[in-house]
């Protein structure tokens, strides 16, 4: 028997009003709409510090911005904002609060704190974190081989902010160079062990809970490897950051290696927390701190900004418009920056992981999509490999730009040309090509209709664009925080909780129940424990044990 839906997350008028837009948005597309209104361009682009949001190349309109502003009133956004900052416990499911802006300003911007307790606990770990960076320091500049390599070991939200954070920040042919293991597969491993040594080499171990199986057997590996080239108890000299300290000095690291944070910082929220060690490590404690200004930066516009001026809002609304009334099902980021070329990855499992669910907060199945497919890669490589399908392809993809204004390098024709690509992109989406403009265009090469039709261009695809005024700690601090915030509203539209993962855990243990029957080694298999899978995987299960 199906469940019913308790109550509807869209109250049916507006989401009547929403579904007549949409149909009037696919038939006018945007080009129109700059027609329509010549000061379109100021009003759909926000500047927030070093950072400009340009909307107004999608179909963002004064409608669209009032319909949503009554959903705010509707789901209490302004409330729910408060509670966010104020420790409530909105992670429901899991019964915890959601507190990592507390780590970009323990003194939480003056907004009241419900649990005062936390306030300490984020003090605590700040200072956790600036102690163990400064005795490891000491300890690198102490040893009488120089540390050139770090290798962190850690998966999912405790590897995907600080690898990005330091591609991002870290100056290139710096004197140490983090590794991220976080893949069972150890082709992972080997590959990073051959590029290291014994003596140079620091190992931290992240894990929120100190429990994910891929992390500890590859700690375990590497000890292994230590212990292999000759030292003696390698898990004496490793370190550990995570929210269960006691797991982690159970497993075998010394108590004085282990910083901790607090559980209300969650997995894929915790680059803001001692996580980004290793990277904090690379490019320093004073640009850490900057990163977490920028963030707060952000949070500070978010908190006090209604909906209809709040980017994280204004984001946010135009997913799930997209998603929920124009039919598109996934999203598009592409980064022209190099150094942003993990951001993807990171911001994959930032909205996925939080709204790719299918149970309102109240239990009740969702009415709505939650969650588009977030997907892209780093500008000018994109335009070379999906941008045929961004362009003429059939299916509706809001696509976003991020582009730095100033590069960090000596190369002014590179950067020319990489921002001349970018804003290409977004004018060749909006403007399209017609048939009249391809023929006139190659008016003198005889081209056949055939070819003419395949150069036509539909044109009104929507586009973000984000530009940075430099990719730096403050301005890096606050694009994350934008996109944390937004993910924050597309949860409350969605009405679900952002906070949890449990989608993760029925294939975890799965594979736990399915590795004795493909373990040659396993004693006491059960009889019959293949029998429990279907027969698809147990007729794979039979192919893996006949290998
Ligand atoms: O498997 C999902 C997940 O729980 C993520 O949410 C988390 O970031 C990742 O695993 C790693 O977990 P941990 O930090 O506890 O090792």
């Amino acid at each position: 028997m199906s469940e019913n839906i308790m109550s509807p997350s869209i109250e049916p008028s507006l989401r009547k009003r929403l579904e007549a837009l949409a149909v009037l948005d696919q038939r006018l597309g945007i080009k129109k709409k700059f027609i329509s209104d010549s000061n379109r361009v100021n009003l759909m682009s926000k500047q927030i510090g070093d950072i400009y949001f340009d909307f107004s190349k999608t179909h963002i309109s004064p409608e669209l911005i009032n319909i949503y502003s009554e959903f705010s009133d509707q789901i209490e956004f302004a409330k729910k904002r408060t509670d966010l900052f104020s420790g409530e416990r909105i992670n429901i499911t899991e019964d915890r609060s959601v507190l990592h802006t507390l780590l970009r300003d323990p003194t939480n911007q003056g907004i009241d704190m419900r649990r005062p307790e936390t306030l300490e606990q984020a003090q605590s770990s700040a200072n956790q974190l600036l102690e163990q960076y400064a005795a490891i320091t000491k300890e690198l500049d102490a040893r009488s081989t120089q540390v050139t390599d770090i290798i962190h070991v850690g998966i999912g939200g405790s590897a995907l902010g600080p690898q990005l954070i330091t591609e991002a920040l870290s100056d290139v042919g710096g004197d140490i160079t983090v590794h991220f293991i976080g893949n069972i597969d150890a082709h992972q491993l080997v590959a990073v062990l051959s590029a290291c040594r014994v003596t140079s080499t620091l190992v931290i171990g992240v894990s929120k809970t100190f429990t994910t199986a891929e992390t500890l057997q590859n700690i375990n590996s590497i000890a292994d490897w230590f212990a292999k080239h000759g030292e003696m108890n390698p898990l004496q000299n490793f370190y550990a950051v995570t929210a269960a300290p006691d797991n982690a000095v159970a497993y075998g690291i010394p108590e004085k290696n282990v910083v901790s944070f607090p559980q209300w910082v969650g997995g894929r929220y915790s680059v803001w927390s001692s996580v980004s060690l290793s990277a904090a490590l690379v490019f320093g404690m004073d640009r850490f701190q900057e990163f977490l200004a920028g963030a707060a930066s952000m949070d500070q516009h978010f908190y006090q900004t209604k909906p209809s001026e709040n980017v994280c809002f204004l984001a946010a609304m135009l997913d799930h418009y997209y998603d929920n009334f124009m039919g598109a099902s996934s999203k598009a980021i592409f980064a022209y920056d190099y150094r942003l070329r993990s951001l993807v990855d990171y911001l994959q499992q930032l909205e996925t992981e939080s709204n790719g669910k299918d149970r309102q907060v109240d239990g009740s199945p969702v009415d709505q999509e939650t969650s588009p497919v977030v997907w892209g890669g780093v500008g000018t490589d994109v335009q070379h490999s999906v941008f045929q399908m961004l362009h003429q392809g059939t299916s509706l993809i809001p696509a976003e730009f991020i582009l730095t204004l100033r590069a960090d390098h000596e190369y002014p024709e590179h950067h020319l040309e990489l921002l001349a690509n970018g804003l290409a992109q977004t004018a060749a989406l909006l403007a399209g090509q017609s048939l009249d403009e391809v023929k006139e265009l190659h008016a003198t090469e005889g081209l056949t209709d055939l070819a003419a039709k395949a150069k036509i261009f539909a044109g009104d695809k929507p586009s973000t664009t984000i530009l940075l005024q430099r990719l730096n700690p403050t301005t890096l601090g606050a694009l994350l925080a934008f996109y944390e915030h937004r993910t924050f509203c597309g949860g409350l539209f969605a009405n679900i909780n952002s906070y949890d993962q449990m989608g993760v855990e029925l294939g975890k243990r799965l594979a736990k129940q399915l590795k004795p029957t493909i373990d040659p080694n396993a004693a006491n298999v059960a009889d019959g424990a293949k029998d429990a899978f279907d027969p698809s995987t147990q007729a794979l299960i039979t192919r893996v044990n006949d290998r």
